[in-house]
């Protein structure tokens, strides 16, 4: 099982709070799809022959592609990797992208799952923080997408945007629950150091929404969407029944995957490696046949920290006896002595060997987390 991510690193313009690598340089689109599509092919041994399961163009914005650019990816993917029949193929697009046009052009491509970053239908909201859509537009995009076909649809939300109101967010969320999507992301907005967001806090021209009222919208968000169905199978992703995103699960569950296109990550087990964050590096790089990632062996206690962060924030929780399998009796001990004083405190649940985060422990989890940690 392995999964392919693609990074595509272009936006139309930049949202004040984002810090993923991208810019707004649409002249570069062809010379990155042409080192992608390179790429591809130069590290074709990486997932060493496992059937591909999951294929996410992420960014960015993917949805800026046209459907020749996402073609020639796509055909070196198929003749290079298995891809697994029922595979989930996933693109994260922008809803002004989204028109009958784009939607029809694509109708060829393998896609079955659409990721939407929306964030907020508040026009106010929307501005501040300098995104190209309106409410309405994120509105038509959903139904729009809905009337092409799509059966699996991801929307985006981000709650404690500057000055937003518990009110106005249980608005969205309303909103957002009426357009029946199967699959809801949600993170608290964080300040990003170096984004135009965080230097507004800075300079004091936005104010965060204070802690107390973070935790009553993840709560909110939470009690919401249970009440339609939605189950939160990790601390920031919900879900109808069926519909998780097997590519995001396959992380959590530490399977390998290959990353392509600038500073896009992989995994394979033993190591990590990351490419250049820059269209120039990168470009360069693959036509010249040299480095372009960095790579980092994981030591036991590296694996040992990622599988306690990522199983911790799902609901499944940290099963001790994989634990124990993969790292030793020894990293076993440690973590259920450091993890004691939250099961004492009821932060943390501990039943059936498995330790769960409980609703006061997910809003401590980075505590939590750092605590348990091995360096
Ligand atoms: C990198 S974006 C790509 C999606 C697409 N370009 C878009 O913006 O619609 C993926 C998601 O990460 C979330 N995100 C990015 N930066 C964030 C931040 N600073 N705080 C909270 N969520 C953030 C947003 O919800 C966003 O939709
Ligand atoms: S949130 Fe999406 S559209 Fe906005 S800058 Fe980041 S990647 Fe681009």
């Amino acid at each position: 099982m392995a999964g392919i991510y693609i990074h595509i690193p272009f936006c139309k313009r930049k949202c004040t709070y984002c810090d993923f690598y991208k810019e707004v340089a649409p002249k570069f689109i062809p010379s990155i799809i042409n080192s992608i599509v390179k790429e591809l092919y130069l590290r074709k041994d990486y997932v060493q022959n496992a059937t591909i399961q999951t294929i996410y163009f992420g960014g960015g914005t993917p949805s800026i592609l046209d459907v020749e650019a996402f073609k020639k990816i796509f055909d070196a993917i198929y003749d290079i990797y298995q891809v697994a029949p029922d595979a989930e193929i996933t693109f994260e697009a922008n809803p002004d992208d989204l028109t009958n046009l784009f939607l029809e052009s694509i109708q060829s491509l393998p896609f079955n799952r659409i990721s939407i970053g929306i964030q907020s239908f508040d026009d106010t909201d929307l501005k501040r923080i300098n995104r190209r859509h309106t409410g309405q537009q994120a509105i038509e995009a959903v139904k729009n997408v809905q009337q092409f076909g799509f059966a699996n649809i991801s929307i985006d939300l981000i709650y404690g945007l500057p000055f937003q109101t518990l009110e106005s967010w249980e608005r969205q969320l309303d909103i957002a629950l009426n357009l029946q999507v199967q699959h809801i992301s949600s993170y608290g907005l964080t300040y990003e150091e170096g984004t135009v967001l965080w230097k507004q806090r800075e300079d004091g021209k936005v104010t965060a929404v204070d802690d107390e009222t973070m935790i009553e919208m993840y709560k909110l968000l939470i009690r919401k969407l249970a009440q339609k169905g939605f189950h939160a199978y990790e601390i920031s992703n919900f879900c109808l029944p069926h519909f998780k995103s097997r590519h995001n699960t396959s992380y959590w569950n530490q399977e390998p995957y290959l990353g392509v296109g600038p500073s896009a990550h992989s995994y394979d087990l033993k190591s990590r490696q990351w490419n250049v964050s820059s269209i120039k590096e990168y470009t360069e790089a693959i036509e010249n046949n040299t480095a372009y990632f960095e790579v980092e062996k994981l030591s036991l206690n590296d694996r040992y920290n990622d599988f306690v962060m990522v199983s911790l924030r799902t609901s499944e929780g940290l099963d001790l006896e994989v634990l124990e399998s993969k790292f030793g009796s020894l990293l076993k001990t440690y973590c259920l002595q450091n993890i004691k004083s939250y099961i004492d405190t009821k932060k943390v649940d501990y039943l059936d060997g498995k330790l769960r985060l409980t609703d006061d422990g997910i809003q401590i989890s980075n505590l939590i987390l750092i605590d348990l940690m091995k360096v």
